[in-house]
């Protein structure tokens, strides 16, 4: 019998059945975007073979399910195809990865016994691949670095084709590896660099320009969690660099990476291995694993449906203020349909496939006319700084979470009140606006929650398994503005 699907996502990739964790090889090539991922088809558990899955798709709104793209089955991939990216060229793409070989016996496969290889694929149209070809092996690598290298990105710099990979040093510390080409066929060894306070690993680096900004991106494993940052087990989040990577000194380097500048991407319980792309327009696109390694919270209704995780909606990057802002693209616009309505008398929405926008102040649209003046809300809705504290926000959804702005104090929090979290707890970030909440945008698909406050300074995304599947009972203590849309569904799994 057709197992239950009531949690699966309606504008998320997500694996037809298994498990899928990082983006790999984003890429605008020929007419239309292909996003591959990790895929275990064989288990929601994610056992079993580790392939590429496909996705494709024309406008960033709807995506086709292509099937599974590159099989580990190579003897130097033979224990699963890992990350990459992709690279365009005249000829047509160019698929970089992680080829891992664990080798049977009594290894530690840290500093023995496992292969990270990086393999390329060739292919034309996006679908049809070369043979597998072998760029580099561990001996390839400086000898320090034990056998964690992986996840190659490939970028052009100086004259040169550079590779980043993130690698873990022998004595376990967290570092990058740059290679470097001319003629993306043979490799040398640029340099490695070791920041002081990264843990013992960074995967999956990434690295480009937004607005003439450097910014270098990966994800450290072994960060102490402190109050405001580093919540989860493993944590990803993005530096900028004043001179290029390949360049800059090591002092440079160690003036600029480091865990006091580092911003993460996002600052929920599911968030990792984030990869970007450009679109043909210019826009620098991120998109994530809405997921992250080794938690201690689950995802025990999506593995009874037989599938687990999804990546993260497709976010546009902005610089701003000194940081990155993201919200969703501006595409997904289109995959807006029935207009609901919400006030403070009528709070239930009849769907659980939404796009909802709280702003502060009230309008009489809401309902709630007149109480702005009082509230002392800007024209635009938003409040002034005019004194101590901002507006806050104290918005419930069901009897199950709670989204929390304080005024005063700036702090962000999302919490979970019962087991809808699948033993998701709490979690926090700081708003650097002076002027507190001013707004907030919510993307609820069923099972998945991606949250972004004040025109996506600050981003929370989790996974969400509501007892009531169908429809939201949204509150809001304060007057605000609420404009809200039932969302369609935009994959395509044939
Ligand atoms: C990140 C990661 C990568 C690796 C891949 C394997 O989640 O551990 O470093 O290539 O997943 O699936």
């Amino acid at each position: 019998m057709e197992k239950d699907q009531s949690y699966r996502p309606r504008f998320h990739i997500e694996p037809p059945q298994g498990w899928l964790n990082d983006p790999n090889g984003s890429v605008w090539f020929r007419d239309r975007y292909h996003i591959f991922f990790q895929y275990s088809p064989d288990s929601p558990l994610g056992s079993g073979r580790k392939c590429w899955g496909h996705y494709t798709s024309p406008d960033l709104v709807h995506f086709t399910f292509e099937g599974i793209s590159i099989y580990p089955d190579h003897p130097l991939d033979q224990n699963g195809v890992y990350s990459g990216t992709a690279w365009v060229t005249d000829e047509g793409l160019e698929l970089y990865y992680t080829g891992n070989v664990k080798h049977p016996g009594n290894y530690d496969y840290i500093n023995e016994g496992r292969g990270h290889n990086v393999l390329r694929v060739k292919t034309e149209d996006g679908y049809k691949l070369s043979d597998k070809e072998v760029l580099l092996e561990n001996k390839d690598y400086p000898s320090d670095l034990s056998c964690h290298v992986r996840d190659p990105k490939i970028f052009e710099e100086d004259g040169w084709i550079h590779m980043l990979l993130g690698a873990r040093s022998r004595d376990s510390h967290g570092g990058l590896l740059l290679m470097k080409s001319k003629d993306r066929d043979h490799w040398e060894i640029e340099r490695e660099f070791f920041p002081d306070d990264f843990g013992f690993m960074l995967e999956c680096p990434d690295y480009f320009t937004i607005d003439g900004q450097r910014v270098v991106a990966f994800c450290p494993q072994g960060v102490d969690t402190d109050e405001w940052h580093y919540q989860n087990i493993y944590n990803s989040g993005y530096l900028f660099l004043s001179q290029n990577i390949s360049a800059a000194s090591d002092e440079t380097l160690r003036k600029e990476i480091n865990t006091r500048n580092f911003r993460e991407w996002d600052y929920g319980f599911d968030f990792y291995a984030p990869q970007t792309f450009e679109t043909p327009d210019g826009r620098r696109i991120l998109i994530g694993w809405a997921g992250v390694p080794d938690v201690p919270y689950g995802n025990g209704p999506s593995v009874e449906e037989g599938w687990q995780h999804t990546m993260t909606l497709l976010r546009e990057l902005t610089l701003r203020n000194g940081r990155l802002y993201s919200l969703p693209v501006r595409e997904l616009d289109q995959a807006r349909g029935r207009k609901l309505s919400w006030d403070q008398e009528h709070k239930r929405l009849d769907s659980t496939c939404l796009d909802i926008v709280v702003s502060a102040g009230a309008t009489a649209e809401n309902g709630a006319p007149g109480v702005s003046e009082s509230a002392g809300a800007t024209e635009s809705g938003a409040f002034k700084a005019d004194g101590s504290a901002g507006a806050s926000l104290h918005l419930q959804m069901n009897d199950d979470l709670t989204l929390t702005v304080d005024g005063e104090s700036k702090m962000a929090s999302l919490t979970f009140l019962n087991d809808s979290g699948a033993g998701r707890s709490s979690r926090k970030a700081k708003l650097e606006a002076a002027d507190g909440f001013r707004n907030v945008r919510i993307l609820i698909d069923r099972c998945m929650i991606e949250i972004f406050l004040n025109d996506g300074e600050l981003a929370f995304t989790s996974r969400y398994y509501p007892a009531d599947k169908t429809g939201l009972s949204l509150s809001i203590e304060e007057p605000c503005a609420v404009e809200c849309y039932e969302v369609g569904d935009t994959i395509t799994i044939s």
